[in-house]
């Protein structure tokens, strides 16, 4: 079976430039991948990420944001994840599970009890075999998500089309509603950013730290680390 990967860390820390870069890098020597990310992935996931991150997000309270999450990663593990698995493919997940656990747990202050009930009821022990965590200072996070977003938005301005849902690269816009509505303060990012690192603390063999204030290569390279035991060659069942 083909790894599962998952990329988390808080907004602006690198997390999609590293899907990418990863995914190209496995393209380029014939692996098939799945490039997947929560919300979205699905076109009712895609319904709920527009939901979430978008301007109704402000009327949601906390569990029925929850409740959305899970939603939408039920119909990503079945519709997608395991489908692609099965096909031989790769699975590189621009977010999975830890993301609740981190923002709706630690972040918001859900009982973690509730998160790890629904991991058990959705998830089914099925976790990535290999969680690619990307830690920040939440300062630094927030000012490359801001300049992403500003430069996004410029080029949105320039070609309004790509700012349609469902065409793709429309993350930044419902980044830049995220940051507004879900955390005025950095205390929030910082309590999120404490969650992950409590996580990966718990499950350090699945849970990889990397330091994100790395540039975008040296990150790569610290990436394809952490997947080579996977690569054709050097097969292995998970990363101890
Ligand atoms: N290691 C890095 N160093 C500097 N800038 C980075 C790095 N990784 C990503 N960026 C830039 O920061 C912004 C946010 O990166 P992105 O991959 O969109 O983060 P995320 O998906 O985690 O929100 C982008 O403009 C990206 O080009
Ligand atoms: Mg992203």
């Amino acid at each position: 079976m083909p790894p599962f990967i998952s990329f988390e860390g808080l907004d602006g820390c690198g997390k999609t430039t590293q899907v990418r870069l990863l995914a190209d890098y496995l393209t380029q020597r014939d692996i098939q991948v799945a490039v997947l990310r929560e919300p979205g992935s699905t076109p009712a996931g895609e319904w709920i990420r527009e939901l979430l991150l978008g301007s109704l997000n402000k009327e949601l309270d906390p569990l029925s944001k929850l409740l959305l999450f899970y939603t939408d990663r039920n119909q990503n593990l079945h519709k997608k994840i395991i489908p692609a698995l099965s096909e031989g493919k790769w699975v590189l997940c621009d977010r999975f599970a830890d993301a609740s656990a981190a923002y709706q747990g630690y972040g918001l202050g859900l009982d973690l009890a509730l998160v790890e009930t629904l991991d058990r009821m959705v998830i089914h022990g099925r976790k990535p075999d290999v969680t690619v965590l990307i830690d920040i200072e939440p300062s630094l996070a927030r000012s490359r998500a801001s300049d992403r977003n500003r430069r996004s938005e410029a080029r949105n301005r320039q070609s309004p089309q790509l700012s349609l849902p469902f065409l793709g690269d429309n993350d930044d816009r419902f980044e830049a509603e995220f940051l507004r509505f879900e955390a005025e303060s950095l205390d929030f990012f910082r309590r999120v950013r404490e969650g992950y690192l409590q996580i990966a603390a718990r499950e350090p063999n699945r849970v990889r730290v990397l330091n994100g204030s790395q540039t975008i290569e040296q990150l790569h390279k610290e990436v394809l680390g952490l997947i080579s035991p996977f690569l054709p060659g050097n097969r292995c069942d998970g990363v101890e």
